[in-house]
């Protein structure tokens, strides 16, 4: 038997993805309620209603996968090999690529950080999420860490001469698809070339650009991609690597224990001999989260149903009216590193001349109902580089000391999808407008390192 898949829901052209929590109702600080607008999908995407029916729909099937003879087990492990196929097709694997369940691309990215071959030599723009810039020094690699470069341009050929001047060895090149912070797109295909020219591999973190655009690992020329299921619709828990065999085949397992054994014994010395897995099991120990693994692949297939391409031209519909929101108000400064031509996903950070970004934030939430990211996004040396910080100047994540008006070291990030209608686009600039121009409602203070409302 099978698991029927959610039929695809029919949604008009051009209307948003049905997600979970579209029609949740929040109260607001100066009285009454509205619905929620969800601005912050860089964070986490709220669960697609698709996703949600599939999992509902295997829920009771539910088994142990790898380890049962039971039937209900044999049918989640079928499903577990069957999603690691069809993130597979999605992200465009070659043929002997493996596909590794994850928890999140931190995850994902700590184990290849694990699996360097000994010497690696790893390069990463400053600007990376903090996921993509520490785990590699973390696991003895010797890291180059590049400055911010201005352009497309300047990122390849900053990445070359790097390269180029090298010592021998192994090396690996960590990118961003796109920023979680500007939403830029990065030049991917000509980074990889670069890596390529001098005998480099290029992992990419694809945690903001999978959710928006068709990654393609063979048409990139990537040797690995990266990307969280919370960011793409499908919050269970589970994460993927995926890319080249052989430095996983090579590598200790990331952790040690059931399932990525073929077998151990007592050995006569009183040791414990191990044969590990050399297939993707080596780097699944312990029970695989197949919930998870499914929700992951269910959201591949919806949006691969919906259409990427239509997706994202819809997106950059969205995109297009809160920029043109947002120039309409003088305060605003959109945080750039290549320029407003450059091509980007919904993701859009912002300050705003003579606030806090964390007093807006809060203020947006409270008085709007509009749920914002605030503070440096994990991101902090590439904040700093986009506001110009002083050397030495600590930024703040989440709410300062600082009093509301006060003017400090972060930003406001939106970020938007497949599941977000016009309106709540509209709605905050509205909001944005409104504050800038009358000031905020109500008044707010610092608690536990978040900025809130005072209780009347
Ligand atoms: C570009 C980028 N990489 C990596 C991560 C880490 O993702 P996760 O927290 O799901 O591990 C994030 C999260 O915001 C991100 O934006």
């Amino acid at each position: 038997m099978t698991v029927t898949t959610a039929a695809p829901v029919a949604t008009e052209i051009g209307a948003p993805l049905p997600v979970l929590g579209r029609d949740v109702s929040v109260p607001l600080v100066t009285g009454g309620e509205v619905t929620y607008a969800a601005l912050d999908y860089a964070a986490s995407a709220p669960a697609l209603q698709r996703v949600w029916d599939d999992v509902a729909a295997y829920a009771p099937y539910y088994g142990s996968v790898h380890r049962g003879a039971g039937y209900l087990s044999q049918l989640s492990t079928d499903l577990f090999e069957q999603s690691r196929e069809t993130v597979a097709r999605f992200l465009g694997c070659r043929e002997d690529d493996q596909v590794v369940f994850t928890r999140s691309t931190t995850d994902s990215l700590n184990l290849l950080a694990a699996a360097l071959p000994a010497g690696t030599q790893v390069f990463v723009f400053e600007t990376e999420h903090h996921a993509s810039l520490l785990p590699w020094r973390r696991r003895g690699a010797d890291v180059t860490c590049l400055a911010a470069p201005r352009t497309p341009e300047q990122a390849v050929a900053s990445l070359d001469v790097a390269l180029h001047g090298a010592p021998k060895g192994p090396k690996l090149v960590c990118v961003t698809g796109a920023s979680n912070v500007t939403g830029e797109i990065w030049p991917v295909r000509e980074l990889a070339a670069a890596a390529h020219r001098h005998g480099a591999r290029i992992v990419l973190d694809a945690a903001q650009l999978a959710p928006h655009h068709r990654v393609d690992i063979a048409e990139l020329d990537v040797d690995w991609a990266a990307f969280s299921g919370h960011k793409l619709y499908a919050p269970f828990g589970s994460g993927v690597l995926a890319g080249r065999a052989d430095w996983l085949r090579e590598a200790e397992p990331y952790l040690a224990g059931g399932g990525a054994t073929r077998t151990v014994s007592r050995a006569a010395d009183g040791t414990v001999d191990v044969e590990w897995h050399t297939s993707v099991a080596r780097h699944e120990a312990g029970s695989p989260n197949v919930i998870g693994a499914y929700a992951v692949a269910s959201a591949c297939r919806a949006l691969t149903e919906a259409g990427l391409d239509r997706l994202a031209d819809r997106e950059q519909r969205l995109l297009g009216l809160l920029r043109d929101g947002l120039a309409g108000i003088p305060e605003v400064r959109v945080l750039s590193l290549f320029g407003d031509d450059a091509p980007r996903v919904g993701v859009l950070s912002f300050v705003v001349q003579g606030w806090n970004s964390s007093h807006f934030a809060a203020a947006l939430s409270a008085e709007h109902g509009i749920g914002v990211r605030d503070g440096l996004f994990c991101a902090h040396p590439l904040v700093r580089v986009l506001l110009d910080a002083a050397e030495g100047e600590p930024g703040e994540c989440g709410a300062p000391d600082a009093a509301p008006g006060e003017t400090s070291l972060n930003a406001i990030r939106v970020s938007f999808g497949a599941g977000t209608p016009e309106e709540h686009v509209v709605r905050f600039v509205e909001a944005a407008r409104s504050l800038v121009r009358d000031g905020a409602a109500w008044r707010y203070r610092t608690e536990a390192g978040r900025c809130v409302p005072v209780k009347a």
